[in-house]
């Protein structure tokens, strides 16, 4: 059994609920900073490029830490990083521990650390120190600490590459970050291979996501401009990173087309096994945070969607199986006006469906926006 430390990323959680939902029992321990998970797999780079939440994947070390930094060193000078969390020590001082140790065994090293600060995962990346040195973090609970050796970090400029160069981008739509839409995409616990299906899909983001963690992505939203630009990324994608992802060869991008999901959905156009991640309609985009009666017609209009799309929906999804959706909500500095519980609740009940997670429990935000965003699993009894 191997032990890892899985570094959450800054919304922890969102990041832990997303380790729950992929590790289950495994899961170990959550802290703020780290989960602990104990599993018989090798975990590799490709663990955490279907992970939103998580910066790093890190073995647990056994034994002497500075005989496995020497052992597993790649250089005659050894490179290291260190990052600690929960830490109650100075970093300075455990990196100077570090290299005293290492000195005391006739090793010359050099730390990568800059300031005395953590390792960012730009950091990790530019320094290339996976493959030149070792990176290690050290990790704190209670009574305890120990340390891992960095195995894979979150790829930051893949990210970028495929939220900002697509070839169809519209502020006006809203697009899903890709690492949200990950995390969404994990709480479907949609078996491998199966169809994710986005009624909402908008330019395509949660389509994208889908293909590239080896789901079968099915999209439809209202506009017929939007199918076609959906369509355009997704062709997009496949070309740009067919090649590292073999599994993108059998996405069909035609499997995106023009649906009002307030109505009947074609049934026959639908595999058996499918399940549901969408953003859902936020409403007409915001620049301040709305008055009270604004408040009440946009949920009023919003409800007059989703409740529709409810029932509807609710006629091809199969039992156990999970529609993720996220609402919007109203943010200023000094309050959160959410999308009103009993509609959800009222979703739930007349299509039977049972809410998983707890409400306000999985909310993403950030600071110059005045729409959020929570997410809600209604898995199908
Ligand atoms: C917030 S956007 C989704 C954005 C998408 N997740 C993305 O990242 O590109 C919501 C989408 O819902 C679509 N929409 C609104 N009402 C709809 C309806 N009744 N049926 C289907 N789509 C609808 C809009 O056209 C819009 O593209």
């Amino acid at each position: 059994m191997k032990q890892y430390i899985f570094i959450h990323g800054k919304n922890t959680s969102l990041s832990q609920a997303e380790l729950r939902s992929l590790y289950g029992d495994q899961v170990e321990l959550q802290t703020v900073d780290y989960s602990v998970i104990s599993t018989e797999q090798q975990l590799s780079q490709a663990d955490q490029d279907r992970l939103g939440g998580t910066i790093k994947i890190c073995e647990v070390v056994q034994g002497d830490l500075i005989e496995h930094i020497i052992q597993n060193s790649k250089n005659e000078k050894i490179l290291f990083g260190v990052s600690q969390y929960s830490g109650h020590k100075r970093l300075s001082v455990v990196l100077m521990e570090v290299k005293n140790e290492l000195k005391k065994e006739g090793r010359n090293c050099r730390f990568l650390n800059k300031n005395f600060a953590n390792i960012s995962s730009g950091q990790l990346n530019k320094s290339n120190i996976l493959e030149k040195g070792i990176d290690l973090v050290l990790c704190h609970t209670k009574g305890d600490s120990f340390w891992a050796q960095t195995i894979a970090f979150q790829n930051i400029d893949a990210y970028s590459h495929r939220d900002y160069d697509k070839p169809r981008r519209d502020m006006k739509v809203g697009m899903m970050p890709p690492k949200l839409t990950q995390i969404m995409i994990n709480f479907a616990h949609a078996k491998k291979g199966s169809a994710i299906y986005d009624p909402f899909c908008g330019l395509g983001t949660t389509l994208l996501e889908t293909a590239l963690m080896g789901y079968q992505p099915i999209g439809s939203d209202i506009k017929g401009r939007l199918v076609g630009n959906s369509i355009q990324n997704l062709e997009w994608m496949i070309k740009e990173f067919g090649e590292a992802n073999p599994q993108l060869s059998t996405v069909n991008s035609q499997m995106v087309f023009q649906h009002d999901a307030t109505q009947p959905f074609p049934q026959k156009s639908f595999p058996r096994n499918l399940s549901v991640v969408t953003e859902g309609y936020l409403g007409p985009p915001l620049l301040q945070f709305p008055q009270k009666d604004q408040q009440q017609e946009i949920f009023d209009l919003l409800d007059g969607i989703n409740s529709k799309f409810f029932s509807e929906i609710s006629q091809i999804i199969p039992s156990a199986n999970r529609i993720v959706m996220s609402f919007p909500y109203f943010r200023s500095k000094k309050e959160k006006v959410f999308y009103p519980e009993d509609r959800l609740q009222k979703y739930a009940e007349k299509n039977d469906f049972v809410i998983e997670n707890e409400f306000r429990s999985l909310l993403y935000e950030r600071e110059t926006q005045t729409v959020g965003r929570e997410i809600v699993i209604f898995k199908k009894s």
